[in-house]
């Protein structure tokens, strides 16, 4: 079986820990992709991790560039480029910079990568998924965002540092746009197979799942410069990873939703099963949500379907 391609398309913080992480996964080939002005940085990068390669115990090719045509034949690209928010900004106020740049990159895939699943993590990101399903023209289910993995990862580590249980026997669900609208279900989240509701407090997890939804802008304030992005790679490569294998995983992502919770033409993150053909599954939970969780999230519909109306008027 040929090894399979993976481009990186952006090799600053997330890029290239994503690099990293799947050479040490060995999940295929990788290509880090930059613009021109970063010049050796993107080669930099790939070279660093191929001479470790011995030591990881991993055969995988690594090639830095700032030329497109090499992601040609990519099984799956991943998108980083943009610019971070920096302390004081929101992820909207990225919204007019990196929106252009995902339409040079989207045109760019969609002529060397026709057949490639993307993933798209630059912010805002629903809005930027929705724009680069627009340029690149691929079909929906080919074409997703990364950040519910992410934020529920998230959810779950503050659950399981509360506990004094191990982050891995915690999953949680937390869905809608990657903004301050996050919804953090409280029945979904279990621990070690037990809900929450027989461990902790709703009082307790709505504060858990406060900072939750503050975390990216806790972390931007930490580093100072730039954002959060071991966790964001991570949580990417998971989905890639779903994708490769074909998994079929069930995880929360950024999907353009066809009457799913009564929303048709816009990307929100809901939960969904991800596998050889990309979303293969799209899980309403709508019936059995609370009034407030439908609430909050209609709420969260309104904040991505903002930002996309804003993509079509400038676009
Ligand atoms: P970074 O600044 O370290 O890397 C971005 C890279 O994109 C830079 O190296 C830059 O030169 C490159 N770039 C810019 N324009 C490009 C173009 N036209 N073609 C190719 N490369 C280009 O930023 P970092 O920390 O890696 O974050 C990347 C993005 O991810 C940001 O927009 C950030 O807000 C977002 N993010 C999203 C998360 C999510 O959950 N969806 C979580 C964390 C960050
Ligand atoms: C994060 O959540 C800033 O979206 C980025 O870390």
């Amino acid at each position: 079986m040929a090894r399979k391609k993976i481009a990186l398309v952006g090799a600053g913080q997330i890029g290239g820990t994503m690099a990293l992480v799947l050479a040490q996964k060995q999940l295929g080939d990788v290509v880090l992709i930059d613009i021109p002005q970063t010049e050796g940085m993107p080669k930099g990068k790939a070279l660093d991790i191929m001479e470790g390669r011995s030591v990881m115990g991993t055969s995988c090719n690594l090639t830095g560039s700032t030329d497109y045509a090499d992601i040609a034949g990519a099984d799956v690209v991943i998108v980083t480029a943009g610019v971070p928010r920096k302390p004081g900004m929101s992820r909207d106020d990225l919204l007019g910079i990196n929106c252009g740049v995902i339409k040079t990159v989207g045109e760019a895939i969609k002529n060397t990568a026709p057949n490639a699943f993307v993933i798209v993590i630059t912010n805002p990101l629903d809005a930027m998924v929705y724009n680069m399903q627009k340029v690149t023209g691929f079909p929906s289910n080919k074409v997703i965002g990364m950040a519910g993995v992410l934020d529920s990862s998230r959810l779950a580590c503050f659950v399981a540092m509360e506990l004094g249980v191990s982050a891995e026997d915690v999953k949680a669900v937390v869905m809608g746009g990657h903004g301050d609208t996050m919804v953090s279900l409280y029945d979904c989240v279990s621990v070690g197979g037990i809900p929450l509701s027989r461990l902790m407090s709703k009082e307790k997890f709505d504060e858990l799942a406060k900072r939750t939804a503050g975390a990216g802008g806790e972390i931007v304030n930490l580093l100072v410069r730039g954002s959060a992005f071991y966790s964001p790679a991570t949580s990417a490569i998971k989905m890639a990873e779903a994708y490769l294998l074909d998994k079929k995983s069930v995880l929360t992502c950024a999907v353009k939703l066809d009457g799913e919770y009564g929303v048709k033409g816009l990307y929100c993150g809901v939960p969904c099963v991800i596998g050889a053909n990309g979303v293969e599954k799209i899980f309403d939970l709508s019936s059995t949500m609370t009034d407030s969780e439908k609430a909050a999230f209609a709420n969260s519909v309104e904040a991505c379907k903002k930002n996309a109306d804003w993509v079509d008027a400038n676009t």
